[in-house]
């Protein structure tokens, strides 16, 4: 049945804005009001706040509890309260928070019919709706930031193709690869950190509001049609859920944690790379800082603080978790801490992957440097394998190209210098062949197994990150 439609004049005018109340005698403490206050944070949820409110004001009116007048004059008053915060009105002492906010604005706006948009809705559906908006916008905006980074890296690993220098393990050379290789290994990482921003969007999209405070509304909104205006994929199926839910954050904070973690170790390769001790790369002019005290100096202060901010991504994230684990079903107030949690992430990320992929963008590299760096015992490996290709075992080819490794260390020459009777005296089965095994040109052409380091290989790995990227 429909409700009656006519206004009830019986019905007092608020002395203050607030959107509860009505049960107590006297105000709450100032202390109270000062811990609970939420609008400094989630004051920037009010873009959302307000299109979700016009999309629930659309529902009233399908459900038969708004006339459509009365959705006329709120979903105008709610565009003028947006114009009114758009050009920087600003939230006053009682304001508990945005939606208190925003509802204060609408009643100036709309007059009485603004009294009946909270009907059937509570702030646990509200915020978690408004939450769920912000972050799938936010996803939105850092997708393309991540993707001009991975592009900044695959343009940087086009020019470096024929170019080598040592790979390390436990920071030991280990042998030679492509430049181009080593820039493509973090260029994965980041498409993986893709995947998993698109997966918390996907968490985000699922539509709250309609759940009521717990139980679902009373007033029987087409949640679909809810569904479609704000651009969610589907609706929740539980109500007592819906309210309580806020994987999608952790979510989002993990991706971001995990995206923070290989800018960190991108940002310690390159910090590395850039010292004097190795030389392998320059950063460029406008993304070097210099000291105060010592005139020398080149800082590449973006990529020390991309490394640094991993951590208080990481911190955020377990905070996050921890405030979770411990709340029984439904709405809690502690769940006002979440916002914090995202928006922090979410800002660091914003500014950070600017930065990084502009530190990228503009790295020379040193190729003379980086070849100098590739010495004799790196091509270790590959001595051993040329012996297994004469049908050696692989641990007797081992045994002897270490002993070659000690007799060239000892004599303080490269194993490229040793003569062809160390060779030989070493293992019988090597040959004169053995002296062109040694470029590292021919470490890299025996490595064209898919996902290694010869460069027809590494070509291969070039044009499939850059259909990703396009994609
Ligand atoms: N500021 C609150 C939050 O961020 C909004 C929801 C408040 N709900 C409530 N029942 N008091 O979580």
């Amino acid at each position: 049945m429909r409700p009656d439609l006519t206004p009830d004049p019986s019905s007092p005018a608020p002395a203050s804005h607030k959107l509860w109340g009505g049960r107590f005698a006297g105000g709450p403490a100032p202390e109270l009001e000062a811990v609970n206050r939420s609008i400094g944070t989630d004051i920037r949820l009010w873009p959302f706040d307000v299109r979700l409110s016009k999309g629930w004001a659309r529902g009233l009116g399908a459900a038969g509890v708004l006339t459509a007048d009365e959705v006329t004059v709120i979903r105008d008053g709610l565009d003028r309260v947006a114009s009114r915060i758009g050009s920087g009105e600003q939230p006053i002492g009682s304001d508990e928070d945005v939606h208190t906010f925003v509802d204060r604005l609408l009643h100036e706006e709309a007059g009485d019919p603004a009294g009946r948009l909270h009907t059937g809705r509570s702030r646990n559906d509200q915020v978690a709706t408004g939450a769920r908006l912000w972050t799938m916008d936010a996803i939105d905006r850092l997708l393309p930031m991540l993707t001009a980074l991975m592009q900044a890296l695959v343009e940087q690993a086009e020019s470096q193709i024929d170019a080598i220098l040592p790979a390390y393990t436990h920071l030991q050379r280990a042998q030679p690869v492509s430049a181009a290789h080593w820039l493509l290994a973090h260029v994965w990482a980041f498409q993986r950190d893709r995947q998993r921003l698109v997966a918390a969007r996907t968490t985000a999209a699922v539509l709250p509001l309609g759940s009521g405070a717990i139980a679902g509304s009373a007033f029987a909104v087409p949640r679909d049609l809810l569904c479609d205006e704000l651009g969610f994929a589907s609706v929740s199926p539980n109500s007592i859920d819906a309210v309580g839910d806020r994987d999608f954050i952790a979510d989002t904070l993990y991706a971001l944690t995990m995206l923070g973690t290989h800018l960190s170790r991108l940002a310690e390769d390159l910090i590395l790379y850039g010292s004097s001790e190795f030389g392998f790369v320059r950063f460029g002019d406008a993304y070097s800082t210099g000291s105060s005290m010592m005139p020398q100096k080149r800082n590449p202060d973006a990529l020390e603080l991309a490394r640094g901010s991993a951590g208080r991504m990481l911190g955020d994230l377990t905070a996050l978790l921890v405030t979770i684990k411990g709340l029984p079903s439904g709405y809690n107030k502690d769940l006002q801490e979440d916002k914090r949690t995202l928006f922090a992430a979410v800002d660091g990320m914003a500014l950070l992957l600017p930065a990084v992929a502009g530190s990228v963008a503009t790295l020379t590299f040193d190729r003379k440097r980086m070849r100098a760096a590739v010495s004799g015992g790196l091509m270790a490996t590959d001595l051993a394998d040329y012996l297994v290709r004469k049908r050696v075992t692989f641990r007797d080819a081992h045994g002897a190209v270490g002993r070659l490794v000690r007799e060239a260390e000892e004599a303080g020459v490269e194993l490229w210098d040793l003569p062809m009777a160390s060779f030989s005296a070493a293992h019988p089965a090597f040959e004169g062949d053995v002296l062109e095994e040694l470029k590292p040109e021919k470490s890299l052409s025996h490595r064209e197994i898919p996902g290694g380091t010869g460069i027809n290989a590494v070509r291969a790995q070039l044009a499939a990150a850059k259909g990703l990227i396009a994609s």
